[in-house]
């Protein structure tokens, strides 16, 4: 029996075969248990002992290369299945699927979105271009007042008519007005989003970042309302016990104004380096919606009273992951985001 003839006969009907089931029948040919190569083992008692280990030796090499050759027309063929063609290897290693996650600041996002879900808080979507009156003049911001400075901002043309100039928000404060023009107390709601600041940046300040607006109207709420909500936000987003502090801020939106602290999330208040040895970390600021503020809205005559707050969802990331640049978020690396 001249194997290398069968050999090259294998090898030629490998070249030609155009799916898995053509492939299990050569195999079946070739390898199974009435195939050749059993064929030839069987004809092995026929020969004398000097055939038999010269013959030997050719089916060992014939062996070998048949399920070289099987081996890889299966792996061929296995990499041109097409959809709805179905291939069970049960001995092949699994390939491991690469899987995404959500990016940090939206996994801040969704965690507050749930807990103040669950203080009964709606979410909101506003929009990134709104115009110059939206996001200053009915905030209380009139075009002189210094508060501008501090937002740098990127317009989008200017009109004749000042407020109508369209800008991308500096601050979700912008949602405010427009939600209440449409929207009759009391509500409650939360507006996360991106805003722009058309500023340098620096390991804490970045021209886009992520902000959580916050606004409660009814007819007697209170800062005590306000602090009730809060505490119970920060102990569930770091996930222990956390005291807040007021201290008397100014936004133009708000009266009276305050900056929210924290309790320092790593040393418990005893001081480090992460709280600069105060024992508190900045969060946000809010404070109880400005008269005018309601009046832009129409909503200064019935007795509807509320607090607002604002916060950037990055910083809340860096403290909880021990973040040290802003940039990073919408820097794009891979080696970053992989991480979380
Ligand atoms: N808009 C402010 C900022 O971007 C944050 C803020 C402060 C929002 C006080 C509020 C507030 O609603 O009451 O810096």
């Amino acid at each position: 029996m001249d194997l290398s003839q069968i050999l090259f006969q294998a090898q030629k009907e490998a070249r030609e075969l155009k799916n898995i089931q053509q492939w299990e029948d050569l195999y079946r040919k070739y390898l199974g248990k009435k195939g050749k190569l059993s064929d030839a083992l069987v004809a092995l008692k026929d020969l004398t002992v000097e055939e038999r280990k010269k013959q030997g030796q050719a089916i060992n090499h014939f062996k070998q290369e048949l399920t070289q050759l099987l081996a890889k027309t299966q792996d061929q063929l296995r990499g041109s299945l097409k959809a709805g063609q179905r291939f069970f290897d049960v001995s092949s290693p699994a390939v491991k699927i690469p899987q995404g996650h959500g990016h940090p600041i939206m996994e801040i996002r969704r965690q507050m979105e749930e807990i103040f879900g669950s203080l009964g808080f709606s979410v909101i979507e506003g929009q990134e271009v709104t115009s110059e009156y939206y996001n200053f003049d009915a905030l209380n911001i009139p075009g002189d007042h210094p508060a501008r400075d501090a937002m740098d901002t990127f317009w989008l043309g200017q009109n004749n008519q000042r407020s109508e100039s369209m800008l991308l928000r500096t601050h979700t404060s912008a949602m405010q007005v427009p939600y209440m023009e449409c929207h009759q107390p009391p509500f409650k709601i939360i507006i996360p989003g991106m805003v722009y600041r058309y500023e340098a940046t620096d390991a804490s300040h970045d021209y886009q970042f992520y902000q959580l607006e916050g606004l409660m109207i009814d007819r007697d709420i209170s800062i005590a309302n306000f602090k009730g909500v809060i505490d119970v936000v920060f102990q569930r987003i770091f996930n222990r016990q956390i005291k807040t502090r007021l201290r008397p801020g100014f936004f133009p939106f708000t009266e009276p104004s305050f900056e929210i602290d924290l309790s320092c999330v790593k040393c418990q208040g005893k001081g480090c380096t992460l709280c600069k040895q105060t024992g508190w970390l900045e969060i946000m600021g809010a404070g109880m919606v400005h008269p005018n503020v309601l009046r832009s809205a129409k909503l200064d005559h019935s007795g509807w009273q509320g607090f607002a707050f604002g916060m950037g969802l990055g910083r809340i990331a860096m403290i909880k992951w021990g973040i040290d640049d802003i940039r990073l978020f919408f820097s794009g690396d891979l080696r970053f985001l992989k991480q979380f």
